[in-house]
């Protein structure tokens, strides 16, 4: 078995088999993987770090190891191009935006968006038109830009170049993915999909089909979020027909490191070998764990938490695990405290909800756990029930007065956070996770805005990237608005 697998994985086979063979280089990176001498315990982290020029291929790249690793991912996939960032989905999605269309054009962007895709925009000057993410209210997730949402900003914008959605949302609802793509290719646009937190979708029935099984032109995904892949680990995929491939692979090289770790290369070459030998018999393990979580959470007083069965089949991820605490009263923030000091640290807790992430690394035992864990810390911090709203982040809309680049660019002042409503703001600032930006540079910065997010850090969410991290100033363009186009 073992060797089955790892006849299928080139770059991981490499691996191995550099990490076992006696050599001395003369090459980067400069721990030469003899740091031992040097400090044992900064040995310890170097331990595994092969590069994959001088590594896992020559620095000429003559064995061609990660061309062949890339081409059977592409083949998993259903792509004709595939490339593996060792810069996260960020680098990804960034490449994205720089295949597309000239500075000063008009793309269609799901306004969930990460600010990966959005730092991509102010790189490529690409002109975003914000497609509404759409929330249900009764659970406070988002689930997806609609079609009509979509057929209006075709209409409206007649020469937008393309159609980037992120699919899964953060809280694992996906779009009606066949729907949008039929209304992006009637009108001629490739429809670009940030799949960061799918990678796993696609292998077995239980789970949505990915992107481009469902007709999307790229699809963007994490190794590392999902798959048992190193931090970092991303890939980019293609069909061609509507895209340029020699564009795409300059997009590509323009921000990659010319130094890839070869241990993320590998590591992303043996998640895409396992998924393709195991990755049916995996996921159809995972769907039961985590449907048991659900039920046994759902039991929990006041405690909400969506499941596939609360949307439309093949719409939501069946492994996501999304802890509503609205209703108990409990403060996600709280719970997370209780779970960090007995080890469990989720991914992401905000007033009203706890997002653990649970993947095929996981077991029923460790599954068992967390929810033994958060159950008796959802009652300890249970309360009054709370109304629950749609997170700041999410439904958020405001006014476009400049590009996202040139915002970025202008000039800019730092002001009172009240004295910045009604002003262009300069810069990004996003809850983090899930990083989706509730001002975007370029955008008039709005009351609501301003008081969402200092709610939400009042609350204990970490507000990123903004260069005040208290909220009391905030950055906006020097510029001030004429008076009759202020909002
Ligand atoms: C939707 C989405 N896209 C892209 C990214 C960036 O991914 P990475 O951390 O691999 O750079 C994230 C990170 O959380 C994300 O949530």
């Amino acid at each position: 078995m073992e060797r089955d697998l790892l006849a299928d994985a080139p770059l991981l086979a490499s691996w191995q088999s550099y990490s076992s063979r006696a050599v001395t280089p003369f090459t980067i990176p400069g721990h030469k993987g003899a740091a031992s001498l040097l400090w044992p315990v900064l040995a310890s982290v170097l331990a595994g770090d092969v590069p994959l020029y001088g590594g896992l291929d020559s620095v000429k790249l003559a064995a061609g190891v990660l061309a062949d690793a890339e081409a059977r991912a592409a083949s998993l996939w259903g792509a004709d191009w595939c490339r593996f960032s060792t810069g996260g989905s960020t680098h990804a999605n960034q490449a994205l935006a720089l295949a597309i269309g000239r500075p000063g054009d008009e793309v269609l962007v799901s306004r969930s968006a990460h600010r990966s895709t959005l730092l991509g925009l102010v790189l490529a000057g690409l002109t975003p038109v914000w497609l509404p993410t759409e929330v249900d209210d009764r659970l406070g997730v988002p689930v997806g830009v609609t079609e009509a949402a979509l057929r209006s900003a075709l209409d409206a914008h007649p020469a937008g170049r393309a159609v980037f959605l992120v699919e899964p949302s953060y809280l694992g609802a996906v779009s009606d993915l066949p729907a949008l793509v039929a209304l992006a290719h009637n009108a001629g646009l490739p429809i670009l999909v940030d799949q960061a937190w799918g990678a796993h979708f696609g292998f077995h029935p239980a789970f949505p089909a990915h992107a481009l099984a469902q007709g999307a032109d790229a699809l963007v995904t994490s190794a590392h979020k999902t798959l048992p892949a190193y931090s970092q680990a991303s890939l980019v995929l293609a069909r061609t027909a509507r895209l340029d491939a020699h564009r795409l692979e300059r997009a590509f090289e323009a921000a990659n490191t010319t130094s890839p770790a070869g241990s993320i290369l590998a590591s992303t070459d043996g998640a895409r070998a396992l998924l393709a030998a195991r990755g049916h018999e995996l996921l159809g393990s995972l769907v039961p764990i985590v449907a048991e979580a659900r039920t046994r959470l759902r039991a929990v007083a006041g405690v909400q938490v969506p499941g596939p069965e609360d949307f439309p089949p093949g719409r939501f991820d069946p492994a996501k695990l999304v802890v509503v605490l609205a209703g108990s009263g409990a403060s996600g923030i709280d719970v997370e405290q209780d779970l960090l000091s007995l080890g469990v640290p989720v991914e992401m807790a905000d007033q009203d909800m706890v997002v653990p992430i649970v993947t095929l690394a996981d077991t029923e035992q460790t599954v068992a756990r967390l929810v033994d864990v958060l159950t008796a810390a959802i009652g300890r911090r249970s309360g009054a029930p709370r109304y629950l709203g749609a997170a700041a982040q999410w439904g958020t809309s405001a006014m476009a007065a400049m590009t996202p680049r040139d915002a970025f660019f202008a000039d800019h002042v730092t002001v009172d956070a009240a004295a910045a409503v009604g002003r262009i703001c300069a810069e990004v600032v996003a809850p983090y996770p899930p990083g989706v930006p509730v001002l975007v540079p370029g955008e008039v910065v709005t009351a609501e805005a301003v008081r969402s997010l200092r709610a939400a850090l009042a609350a204990g969410t970490r507000v990123a990237y903004a260069a005040d991290s208290t909220l009391r100033t905030l950055q906006v363009v020097a510029r001030e608005l004429p008076l009759e186009s202020a909002p």
